[in-house]
């Protein structure tokens, strides 16, 4: 029964496909047109253990963002963009999991259950090397036709959060009690872990035209927060709308995910340190307070953005970094006195060990 009503509400949501326009609205008039500018790119830096996943911003505030102005994606014009200012990305890694961050200003909406009442966001990746930013992936199958084997290398990956039942700093996507057999479903909230080839063959991960597999996972976690909300103890389901209708305020979306997944389906995308991957961001906002559909949404360019995953020992050169100066005072003085102090004990100590060292024998590991 649960599961009925997810995949309702799935199909009701993502697909719309209560609204037959809106199939045809992806199929934009005309030539597609896109000027992607060449020097847009996100970084994430190695950076651990300064991110918490509860959709707060505060913990980003040292990390650089990238600003992008959404404009609406079938029709990328600039007279389209979204009245509310731009996006600010931000993305950093800690050699386990990626994470990011996305802002946006937007009066505060609300409505309980339904999701295209409040705003969404999405996350779309590169997997398959043939797979491009325009028409998710741009396999030319229909949905009856398309398949593993006929869409093979337009796979894309997607992260799609929407806000009807979830309640803001509160933790939505992969959770132990859906897997397994839940695939990239999210039971609670809808924080889902997608997969397509083009906006008609999208499936949840392990489903698919031919058949569900076990193995596949929810591998993303994320929570959003705006800032007209009061910061306490915690939001619970009974709070709804959380705050006033309409107030100015940012939206922030916080998720995280894995570098590398357990997928064996070409479902997810893989990232690499030191290895860029194509990505784009999604967002809907039911502007005028008039709900929004599948396919109106902004995006943050036309076409891939670069993501590099930059490691940790150096630089986006491979240069390494340049270690921090900081200026003489007080107490670096004293922790200079301190150290010299115990580098002395320690030339004695080593003097010690060395002259006691001698007799024992050096071990070669295959020896062991
Ligand atoms: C991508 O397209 C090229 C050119 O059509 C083809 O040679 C290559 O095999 C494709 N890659 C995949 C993974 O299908
Ligand atoms: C796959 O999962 C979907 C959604 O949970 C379900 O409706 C469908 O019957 C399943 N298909 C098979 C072949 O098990």
């Amino acid at each position: 029964m649960m599961l009925m009503h997810f995949v309702l509400v799935f199909l009701a949501s993502i697909f719309a496909s209560t609204q037959p326009q809106l199939v045809n609205s992806h199929e934009e008039k005309g030539e597609w047109n896109c000027n992607s500018p060449s020097d847009i790119r996100v970084n994430a830096e190695f950076r651990p253990g300064i991110v918490t996943l509860d959709g707060h911003p505060r913990d980003w505030k040292n990390i650089d963002g990238f600003e992008f102005p959404l404009l609406i994606a079938v029709d990328p014009d600039p007279e389209s963009e979204y009245n509310g200012g731009k996006m600010t990305v931000k993305a950093l890694h800690d050699g386990h999991d990626v994470f990011f961050m996305l802002q946006v200003d937007g009066e505060y909406a609300y409505s309980k259950g339904k999701s295209t009442e409040c705003p969404s966001v999405a996350l779309m990746f590169q997997i398959g090397e043939n797979a491009s930013y325009h028409r998710m992936g741009g396999c030319k199958e229909g949905p009856d036709t398309c398949t593993r084997k006929s869409c093979q290398g337009h796979e894309v990956d997607i992260m799609h959060f929407l806000l009807g039942n979830a309640i803001p700093g509160r933790l939505y996507g992969g959770n132990l009690v859906d897997s397994p057999g839940y695939g990239g479903g999210d039971r609670f909230g809808h924080l889902v872990d997608v997969y397509a080839w083009n906006p008609h063959c999208r499936y949840l991960d392990g489903h698919g035209p031919s058949g569900n597999r076990s193995s596949a996972q929810n591998d993303w976690r994320g929570a959003w927060w705006h800032s007209s909300l009061t910061v306490h103890s915690g939001f619970v389901e009974e709070d709804s709308p959380y705050a006033d209708a309409n107030k100015k305020g940012t939206y922030y979306f916080e998720f995280s995910r894995p570098l590398r997944t357990m997928d064996y389906l070409q479902q997810d995308a893989q990232f690499a340190i030191g290895k860029p991957t194509k990505f784009s961001v999604a967002f809907w906002y039911p502007e005028n307070t008039k709900p929004w559909h599948g396919s109106g949404h902004y995006s943050i360019n036309c076409d891939w953005i670069p993501l590099d995953i930059v490691s940790g020992s150096t630089g986006p050169t491979g240069v390494p970094r340049e270690p921090q100066r900081s200026s003489w005072n007080t107490a670096t003085v004293f922790s200079f006195l301190f150290s010299l102090a115990a580098f002395s004990t320690s030339i004695f100590v080593g003097y010690r060990v060395d002259s006691s060292s001698k007799t024992i024998p050096f071990t070669p590991m295959e020896n062991l």
